[in-house]
């Protein structure tokens, strides 16, 4: 699966330099966009927005002709892709949290919780194929898995980052979607890197909330919890190697360090051989060339 940005304020294609490789792109030429990477054998992609306006609450992200909102019907009016939808306020938020703020800069939760549903719900009706919520809220699962029932999208399935670390390799998809929080971290509401048992008791939460496939990130560094989670749970299982460990090859074959195709490989191969059915990376197009 590969993950794809959009940008509403470009008119054309631009080039990520922490990501090499990764493009963020303008809400047009979709046909292009899909047979770029239905062409290299890949089938699904994560869809990402990043808006020209940011406010306090994300408005953005729940807007009905938002930025992902067109992204997909886009995508879905001329291709055949399998559109996820990533799901998180933080893109949108003028303050970059992935949720609302009280007073003191911390989280509220529930109300949170409320505007996730609406952008469920509008994501659904754009029509993507999948919600991906990544914003790491208490009864998020739920709180969509109920909103997307009530308007009619019983048949819209959830994959929950259920266990998402509070990770530095997140750093370059920061600077692609700009959405790295003006003040605090995510702290709060990503999990310890230590915590192996918390990771199980979350994706627990999230498949008794009602998941449908479960995720854990980053990939790399935490085998060891997708390698739980395979053998824990019987939800389809996804692993997500993210952009710092996509850059982290990058900027290594880039000095003539390593062999680029075989890390490339490799690192999928483990996130493979660990347990994951699904592997969400930016290498997603370069591998699946690779397997045909
Ligand atoms: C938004 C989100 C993030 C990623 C996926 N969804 C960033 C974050 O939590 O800071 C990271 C993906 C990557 O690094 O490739 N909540
Ligand atoms: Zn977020």
């Amino acid at each position: 699966m590969l993950p794809i940005f959009f940008d509403e304020r470009l008119s054309e294609e631009k080039a990520t330099d922490s990501m090499p490789g990764v493009s963020t792109f303008p809400l047009k030429g979709y046909d292009g966009i899909a047979s770029g990477i239905q062409g290299s054998g890949v089938n699904s992609v994560l869809v990402f927005g990043v808006p020209s306006r940011k406010d306090a609450r994300g408005s953005g992200a729940y807007a009905k002709d938002g930025v992902v909102q067109k992204a997909i019907s886009g995508l879905k009016e001329s291709s055949d892709l399998l559109v996820i939808s990533d799901l998180c306020l933080c893109e949108y938020t003028d303050h970059g949290h992935c949720g609302v703020l009280d007073g003191s800069g911390r989280v509220k939760n529930d109300e949170t919780l409320e505007l996730y549903a609406k952008t469920a719900v509008s994501q659904a009706a754009a029509g993507a194929d999948i919600i991906a919520p990544s914003g790491m809220m208490d009864g998020q699962v739920s709180a969509i898995r109920i909103a997307l029932d009530d308007a009619g999208f019983e048949e819209v399935p959830i994959m929950a980052y259920s266990a998402k670390f509070f990770s530095a390799y997140y750093g370059p998809f920061r600077d692609v979607a700009c959405s790295a929080p003006g003040h605090g971290d995510r702290a709060g509401y990503q999990m310890p890197c230590g915590n192996r048992k918390e990771a199980v008791r979350e994706i627990a939460l999230d498949v008794e909330e009602g998941a449908d496939i479960i995720m854990v990130k980053p990939a790399g560094p935490y085998l060891d919890i997708v390698r739980d989670a395979a053998d824990m749970f019987d939800l389809p299982l996804a692993a997500y190697q993210v952009s710092g460990e996509y850059a982290m090859i990058k900027a290594a074959a880039r000095n003539g360090w390593i062999d680029e195709d075989r890390v490339m490989m490799e690192s999928l191969l483990g996130i493979k051989r660990a347990g994951a059915d699904i592997i969400i990376t930016y290498y997603a197009k370069e591998a699946a060339r690779k397997l045909m």
